[in-house]
């Protein structure tokens, strides 16, 4: 499933990987978060490896709905509740700034983009309420919110927060161009390199599978962060959801604006126009990675929903794509604990990267380059909430029931609902086309799947941290219950907080 950013020809040429070269920063990732950080500090005269583990945009970037909005559902009532004043606003300020430098940059590099007005609507009397709320946290936050009562929307809704002239883009145009820019001031960007460990300081050592390089500094912008020291994996909730692209009936039009609704599941919609035709991006139906019953099914409803509101709409795109939340809601990004000062980190962008990942790219480049950012201080200082920590609690619980250690009781007793694919027991038959399955090998959980013809047989337990993976049905992946990582059916690492591919565990 190719997203409508990135069904295009294979534009990305890397730059030669050079074992033993030394840098002054080696940034891992090139998604917004890495490339923006990677430019700002080309900028600046240093001398930059961004390196990517598969090529810019194949993660999330080129997997996003790609609203530049200080609106964002309703998150800043909900961060109103958890945060003081101040470290709510320095969010909204960080946003602000966040959105402020990429439509600049936009601007200076002639990349289009759309104004348009951003909306939160209730499609239910009781999601009125938290509109409402919303107004409230946002206005105190300098922010023009108005309540209306029509959003422009082709079905009723019962009210809708407007925040008037914010943004789209195509992301993978942006990326182009901060390629291209970070080049053009002397940086490096290899793709297909993994960054699997960083050791020492003064300079660190990066290590690869294809040898190391030496940095002062160490940026890690994987999406979730790639080393275990701080934790951050049991901090964050992997959230999986899905999107297409729809051409409309000619006597239909994509609503006039950005839309996000209150309730669950969520619906997101927004237009984009390729070659002449106005499209409707349609996004939601989100879950816990490797959680879902039926990924497919996922997908399935939220296209349901679309031709519900849009008669004879015909799908053009679908994908999916996964974004971290994290259980105190703010995002993480600058000094990166016990990197001994020398390795930093960004992510926890709440579905809301387009603005947090460039956010968090100024807050750690100045913090690499001596700069004074008060709401990113402001946003270091804070301090988790109860009920952020209690979330914490909630996320892990559970945890032990999906490792290795304890599948096989696991399954036998049939304790989740969610894991009834995972059978313990002899070896099933070949599965049939787009199938996969777990299953006991012994002591060893055994995950074998068939995918354009091809069986292939794989340990089934995450080389993260020991999950047993789910086989997605939509994606034709295996996805870890815990952290997020992702596999594709011959054991290739996707995304996540994993750095090594699954084995092979041996003949079918
Ligand atoms: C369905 C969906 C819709 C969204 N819609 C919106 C929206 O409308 N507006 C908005 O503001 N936000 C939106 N978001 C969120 C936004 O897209 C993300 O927050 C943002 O793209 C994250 O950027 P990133 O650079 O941190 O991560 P990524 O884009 O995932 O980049 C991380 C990169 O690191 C690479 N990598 C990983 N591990 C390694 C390693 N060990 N070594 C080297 N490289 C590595 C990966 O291959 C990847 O390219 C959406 C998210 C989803 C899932
Ligand atoms: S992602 Fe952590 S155990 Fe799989």
């Amino acid at each position: 499933m190719t997203s409508i950013w990135l069904d295009r020809a294979d534009t990305f040429t890397t730059d030669p990987f050079e074992p033993g070269s030394s840098y002054d920063t080696v940034v891992a990732g090139a998604g917004l978060t890495g490339l923006v950080t990677a430019l700002l500090l080309a900028r600046s005269g240093q001398k930059v490896l961004v390196l990517e583990a598969r090529f810019p945009g194949a993660v999330t970037t080129g997997n996003t709905t790609a609203k530049v909005s200080l609106l964002q559902g309703t998150f800043l009532s909900q961060l109103a509740r958890q945060y003081s004043q101040k470290q709510v606003q320095a969010y909204v300020d960080g946003n602000r700034e966040g959105q402020a430098w990429l439509l600049r940059y936009l601007d200076e590099n002639g990349v289009p983009y759309q104004r348009r007005d951003a909306y939160t609507y209730a499609a239910s009397p009781q999601g009125t309420e938290k509109l409402r709320e919303e107004v409230s946290a946002g206005t105190t936050a300098g922010l023009d919110m108005e309540y209306v009562r029509d959003a422009g929307l082709p079905f009723a809704v019962h009210g809708a927060v407007r925040l008037a002239d914010q943004a789209q883009i195509n992301p993978v145009e942006v990326l182009d161009v901060l390629v291209s820019d970070i080049r053009r001031r002397g940086g490096s960007i290899v793709g297909g390199v993994r960054l699997q460990d960083v050791t020492g300081s003064g300079p660190a050592t990066v290590h690869t599978a294809r040898g190391d390089v030496t940095a002062n500094e160490v940026v890690l912008a994987t999406g979730t962060p790639v080393l275990d020291r701080g934790l951050y994996f049991a901090k964050l909730t992997p959230s999986r959801s899905y999107a297409a692209a729809l051409q409309l009936q000619e006597d239909q039009e994509p609503p006039p604006g950005m839309y996000l609704s209150v309730e669950q599941p969520t619906h997101s919609l927004r237009d984009y126009e390729a070659d002449g035709r106005r499209l409707l991006l349609v996004g939601g139906h989100g879950h816990h990675v490797g959680r879902a019953r039926s990924e497919k099914h996922h997908l399935g409803s939220l296209l349901d929903w679309a031709v519900q509101h849009y008669p004879g709409a015909v799908a053009t795109h679908t994908w999916s794509a996964q974004d971290y939340l994290p259980t105190n809601l703010m995002p993480f990004f600058g000094k990166f604990p016990r990197g001994k000062g020398h390795i930093y980190f960004g992510t926890g962008y709440n579905k809301w990267g387009m603005t947090n990942a460039v956010a968090a790219a100024v807050g750690i480049s100045a913090d690499i380059l001596g700069g004074n950012v008060p709401w990113a201080d402001t946003i270091h200082h804070r301090v988790t909430a109860p009920s952020g920590a209690l979330s914490a609690v909630a996320l892990n619980a559970g945890v032990a029931a999906r490792l290795a250690s304890g599948w096989g009781q696991v399954a036998a007793q049939g304790l989740r609902k969610d894991r009834e694919d995972q059978a313990a027991g002899p070896a099933p038959v070949v599965p049939a086309e787009g199938e996969g399955k777990v299953y006991r090998e012994g002591p060893k959980p055994v995950a074998v799947s068939t995918v354009a013809g091809t069986t292939c047989k794989l340990s089934a337990v995450c080389t993260h941290l020991g999950g047993i993976l789910h086989w997605n049905d939509s994606e034709l992946t295996w996805d870890c219950p815990l952290h997020g990582s992702r596999f594709s059916s011959d054991g290739k690492l996707l995304e996540g907080p994993a750095t090594k591919d699954l084995p092979a565990a041996g003949k079918v």
